[in-house]
């Protein structure tokens, strides 16, 4: 398979953790290299439903070797919650997942004040996940920071935790919140910090000695290209680099060992909480909510609906350097008389063929919609290519050549057989 980098080329929630979960198969080990448990990657198998936050989905699958690298954050209390709801599936994490020694740790303060300061920023939120990502994330960058290789040494740990505690109670305080006990936290923390040492490795020299013996990397992306931090909708994204680069950097693994990038979209486009949305439309999200379809994973909101975009998509292909395609969710089309996908966005008579940075113009953009005929007939039942509607390999075609990468996968529903290899 080769090292891949596999990343969302929307809003997030493109059906990355199905299509990780497929390509998977082929790979010895599998990484997360961003993000934390905002994000929520559903797998099904058989009809079991398993919703993963940090664990990668490559723990669903025996003898792959699991990384959660440098670049994520972590709540270790809710790390230590997944590990056992994964082991009352009777999977097993113990000798299959690798946690990096310098991966951050999210803390209640952190949880706390992303609650704040979302409340404060009133109509202008950014609709987090409230998982305490942002601040975290800060922390980390002001070199405030504490870090797993922290959490696992008990006497270090005690005294960084009584500093940050007696420290952010004062801005809880400020908030008007309520400060926060450093007994409690420290012996949650403690108990979670004495479970996950047995995984707390130097995840840069385990994955070092992968490429030197010539093993098959995934790096599974979380989020999407739009909500990344340099290269999304600021300040309406998240606090890591969703888009490729970020791989290397929450790795250690640098560019020239990776060998080809896969972009994850769906054949329409979500997002979850607040920024612009150019497709969004009350047509698409009221059809695929009564489906039952677009309900958030970790935060259970529904999910804000759109036509396909590909100015964004094609953007993303930049940003990213997607040679490959996979879209997730064609079913979710299957009964539309007209289909909608936006080639370009316009203001008045000025065309914009990327997307805007400044986020007001952004918000001012009209898409320019090309219209495709609908199959109107299930596709869940498809297994290949050729097997699809006319028309909907029509549909599929266009979206790829509009984006710009190599169409490599069709996924027609949550499972892994429904999955169709062009
Ligand atoms: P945060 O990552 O919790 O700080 O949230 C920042 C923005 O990213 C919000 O709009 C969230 O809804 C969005 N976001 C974070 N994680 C995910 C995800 O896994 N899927 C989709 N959106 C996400």
């Amino acid at each position: 398979m080769a090292n891949t980098i596999l990343v969302g080329a929307q809003w997030g929630d493109e059906g990355k953790g199905k299509i990780i979960d497929v390509l998977t198969e082929q790979a010895d080990v599998v990484v997360r290299t961003q993000g934390g448990n905002n994000a929520g990657h559903t797998v099904f198998i058989g009809k079991q439903k398993y919703v993963l936050h940090l664990v990668p989905s490559g723990i669903l699958r025996k003898r792959k070797l699991c990384v959660v690298g440098n670049g994520v954050v972590i709540d270790p209390v809710s790390l230590v919650a997944e590990i056992d709801g994964l082991r009352q599936f009777g999977v097993k994490c113990e000798g299959n997942l690798f946690i990096s020694e310098t991966a951050h740790l999210v803390f209640p303060y952190h949880r706390e004040l992303d609650a704040q300061r979302e409340i404060l920023k009133g109509k202008n939120k950014i609709g987090t996940t409230k998982r305490g990502i942002g601040p975290a994330y800060g922390d980390k960058a002001a070199r405030t920071g504490a870090r797993m290789i922290d959490l696992i040494n008990p006497p270090r740990f005690e005294e960084v935790l009584r500093n940050k505690i007696k420290e952010n109670n004062e801005i809880l305080k400020a908030f008007g919140a309520k400060p926060l006990s450093f007994k409690k936290v420290h012996a949650a923390y403690r108990a979670a910090g004495d479970r996950l040492k047995p995984f707390v490795v130097n995840t840069v020299v385990l994955l070092h000695e992968a490429v030197r013996q010539q093993k098959d990397i995934l790096f599974e992306g979380a989020q999407g290209t739009f909500l990344d931090l340099d290269h999304g909708t600021y300040p309406f994204v998240t606090s890591s680099n969703t888009t490729a680069g970020g791989a290397c950097t929450g790795s250690g693994v640098p560019p020239h060992r990776m060998d080809r990038v896969v972009g994850v979209m769906k054949a329409y486009t979500t997002r979850v909480g607040e920024g612009p949305l150019p497709t969004e439309s009350a047509e698409i999200a009221d059809m695929l909510h009564a489906m039952g379809r677009e309900f958030g994973a970790t935060t259970g909101r529904a999910r804000r609906c759109g036509w396909f975009d590909a100015v964004a998509t094609r953007q993303a292909t930049m940003v990213n350097g997607i040679d490959e395609l996979a879209i997730t969710n064609v079913d979710g089309l299957d009964t539309l008389e007209v289909i909608k996908a936006c080639v370009g966005y316009r203001i008045g008579t000025r065309r914009y063929d990327y997307v805007p940075n400044d986020i007001e113009l952004l918000s001012k953009c009209q898409p320019i919609y090309a219209e495709f005929p609908g199959w109107r007939r299930p596709t869940h039942d498809t297994r290949h290519w050729k097997e699809l509607p006319a028309r909907a390999r029509a549909y599929l075609k266009a979206i790829a050549e509009l984006t710009g990468a190599r169409l490599a996968i069709a996924s027609v529903g949550p499972a892994r057989e429904q999955t169709i290899f062009l």
